[in-house]
């Protein structure tokens, strides 16, 4: 990434992953989020920041609310929004991801949205375009708006991040979710712990700066946050897992396990949850605890601050041929 001045005190062209950014710059994202919770709650929503621009979303994986949330911000900024699917482009008839991306490029877009399978992918389609990319979610890697939504939701309901028992439960080894909370809430001073079966865990993650547990009871203990993971099926080769009802009995959310937590602990799941697997349906919907609809809630707003700062930061990057 690319460091300037930047708008709102975030330098960089492109949004690829936290890994690499510091407090200042996600306080920054964070703090310009904040900006639009309350307006996205009135009756008119728009504002005419992005008029004139262009986002494309170049989502090569299904996602519900990541593509909504970035179609919605985009709109309420009043930017053009573009929604492309694989199902429906010339992907399906052979062209490249990067074939693809030159094509966009040439079109003249602002921003271009991607999620893609692989890891890695959507740094490679940045070094090829001029616009300005945000990584929606690539592979096993990142999913650098998700860790900011999940962040925004966290530092509203507990006042800060700093200093917060923060456990990541199940599937980590398959999780962009979970590699780029980890680097997030790390850097901004939580202390985060791994809670999963050995086979769910990528090897050397300690080196991350978590602490690992392979039982909930131990793990959940005095923690002021429970961040629960779907069970990727879609990216497991191979048996990771004896059943989901032994994944269930052992790992899966309840009441039960959920009592070592503090009394207050706030339940969070990125979604699509996966209800008797990794968290049971009445812990889900527990409103009290449950933050699971503010996050989606949250994630309109961080998209809004990620388009509108990358927006204004591109013209500088480009003036400096960057
Ligand atoms: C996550 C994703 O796609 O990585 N979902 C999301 O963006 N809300 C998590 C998941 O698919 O389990």
């Amino acid at each position: 990434m690319n460091d300037g001045p930047g708008a709102f005190g975030f330098p960089h062209k492109h949004l690829l992953g936290i890994e690499g950014l510091n407090p200042i710059e996600i306080t920054a994202l964070l703090d310009r989020a904040e900006s639009y919770v309350e307006q996205n709650r009135q009756a008119d929503k728009k504002k005419a920041v992005l008029s004139g621009r262009t986002i494309i979303n170049l989502f090569f994986e299904d996602s519900t609310r990541t593509r909504t949330s970035f179609e919605l911000a985009g709109k309420r900024l009043g930017g053009d929004v573009i929604n492309m699917s694989v199902a429906t482009s010339s992907v399906k008839k052979g062209e490249t991801l990067i074939d693809t991306a030159m094509t966009l490029n040439a079109m003249h877009p602002d921003v271009l949205v991607v999620r893609h399978p692989d890891s890695g992918s959507v740094k490679l389609l940045s070094e090829k375009v001029n616009c300005a990319v945000i990584n929606a979610g690539d592979g096993q890697h990142e999913h650098p708006t998700q860790a900011l939504l999940d962040a925004l939701t966290i530092r509203r309901r507990m006042g800060k991040i700093q200093g917060l028992r923060v456990a990541i439960c199940g599937d980590i080894l398959h999780s962009r979710v979970a590699r780029s909370n980890i680097h997030l809430l790390t850097t901004m001073g939580a202390r985060v712990r791994l809670i999963a079966p050995r086979t769910l865990i990528p090897t050397g993650i300690e080196h991350m700066g978590v602490e690992v547990f392979n039982d909930m009871r131990e793990g959940l203990e005095d923690c002021d946050i429970v961040m629960m993971l779907r069970l990727q099926k879609e990216r497991m080769d191979g048996n990771y897992l004896p059943s989901v009802r032994e994944f269930f009995h052992f790992f899966g959310l309840d009441y039960a396990k959920l009592e070592g937590a503090k009394p207050n602990a706030l339940i969070m799941h990125p979604g699509p949850m996966n209800r008797g697997v990794e968290i049971d349906s009445e812990v889900a919907d527990d409103f009290g605890r449950s933050a699971i609809h503010e996050q989606v809630e949250m994630g309109v707003a961080v998209r809004m601050a990620a388009l509108e700062i990358l927006t204004a930061n591109l013209e500088e990057h480009l003036q400096r041929n960057l």
